[in-house]
């Protein structure tokens, strides 16, 4: 396989304690954390979610080189189509091409360095036949190659300038669920095999037929993204931050959260046996088309699942929606949110009522979310920071984070308990 133009591209520094000093003892706090069980768990340090080197670090050693989710693939469902995506500040693209094969493209044009796909005059995702770089209009094809002689570079027969050598570098593409997972680093292990925990569990909801609802985004909120990411992926706070709103139909207390080992993890609540069926804010229905095929489990209630770095999803009967939270600094990140359902909801004639109920539902959720999310990050802020915060049961994931961000980082191989 190629990987052209990632063989120049710095690998991920080798793990070492080496750094600034203040860096080299979170770092040791860290791997002594990764090493307890869950039942002495405990919190990260607060400079964690603070230090601006451990948040360049975390863009190197996980953002800069790991999996990381970056839409789905109704997005790019036919050929021409594109989907427009920044990772932490790196510019890409994935597209389809007119052989149905999906590529994930750097946007940085071989010329003068230009993105390609500037958000100032292109909408994020559309359909094109080809990537023509706006500024001396340098023509790729949509596997990233130079799209032909004359059209690829214009009026650069006078030099000498090799035009077969010449493309859009390419990133590594995978397609796990239906979601659209890209590494920046060519030696990454696969991400399927490392994630199988989770296809029994999620297989019943069949993610990769399904289509987007409606996407929504919350930028630059002002938390580290993994306290945004630590808060998606517990249910315990649903008896505090959504007691008038989730805890009412999914109570914290009778979440069961699945022994998961490496990178994935997922939980399950049921429904409370006498629910009233959900309505939107204005009395609007909420329960849409439901997925076809789904047994009484998942009918009964909702899985949330999560993959680290920074997405989880939350499955419900008629609707799956993944959430990403990316970082933009030390403790600002964008939340991006993305609502799946059934195909043949899109045709029924109340989808339009049916999403902008779920719309006006998910920004009272959210809210509800982002008050616990910034106070949080205030309260990590305050000095002398806090530490030594303990675990609930059901927060067994973000134990089980610490362990991934361990190795990533510290390079620490964290065996089971
Ligand atoms: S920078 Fe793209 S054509 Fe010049
Ligand atoms: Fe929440």
């Amino acid at each position: 396989m190629l990987h052209d133009g990632l063989s120049s591209r710095p690998s991920p520094r080798p793990s070492s304690p080496a750094g600034p000093p203040g860096l080299s003892s979170l770092l040791g706090e860290l791997a002594r954390l990764a090493a307890l069980p869950l039942e002495l768990g405990e919190t990260l340090p607060a400079r964690a979610y603070t230090s601006e080197d451990f948040h360049q670090l975390e863009k190197d050693r996980v953002f800069g080189s790991d999996w990381v989710c970056v839409g789905h693939v109704d997005q790019v469902a036919r050929p021409g189509d594109y989907l427009r995506t920044d990772v932490l500040g790196t510019p890409l693209v994935i597209t389809r091409d007119e052989n149905d094969d999906l590529h994930a493209l750097s946007r940085v044009c071989r010329h003068r360095f230009m993105d390609v796909l500037p958000p100032e005059t292109t909408p994020d995702q559309g359909s094109l036949k080809r990537l023509t770089c706006p500024y001396h209009t340098w023509t790729y094809r949509l596997n990233g190659e130079f799209a032909g002689r004359l059209a690829g570079a214009p009026l650069m027969n006078k030099v000498e300038f090799d035009r077969t050598a010449c493309r859009l570098p390419r990133y590594r593409l995978e397609v796990w669920q239906g979601l659209l997972m890209v590494s920046a680093d060519p030696d990454a292990p696969p991400l399927g095999p490392q994630l199988a925990d989770l296809e029994a569990t999620l297989a019943p909801y069949r993610i990769e037929d399904l289509v987007v609802a409606y996407t929504e985004r919350w930028d630059g909120v002002p938390a580290n993204w993994k306290v945004a990411f630590e808060n998606g992926s517990e249910n315990y706070h649903h008896m505090g931050s959504h007691a008038n709103t989730l805890e009412r139909i999914l109570p914290g207390k009778d979440t069961v959260v699945d022994e998961c080992e490496g990178r994935g993890f997922s939980m399950y609540t049921p429904f409370v046996p006498d629910m009233e069926l959900p309505q939107g804010p204005d009395g609007a229905d909420l329960v849409g088309t439901l997925i076809p095929g789904l047994g009484m489990r998942q009918l009964s209630g909702m899985t949330v699942a999560g993959v680290f770095p920074n997405m989880a999803l939350a499955l419900l009967p008629d609707s799956v929606t993944f959430v990403r939270w990316v970082p933009t600094g030390p403790v600002t990140h964008d939340a991006l949110v993305t609502v799946l359902v059934p195909a043949e909801a899109k045709r029924k004639p109340d989808f339009d009522a049916y999403v902008a109920a779920s719309k006006e539902q998910f920004k009272v959720i959210q809210t509800e979310d982002l008050v616990a999310v910034r106070g949080v990050q205030r309260g990590l802020a305050t000095d002398p920071a806090p530490s030594g915060g303990r675990f609930s049961h059901l927060e067994r994931p973000l134990w089980q984070f610490q362990r991934y961000l361990a190795e990533r980082l510290v390079g620490e191989t964290t065996a089971a308990p």
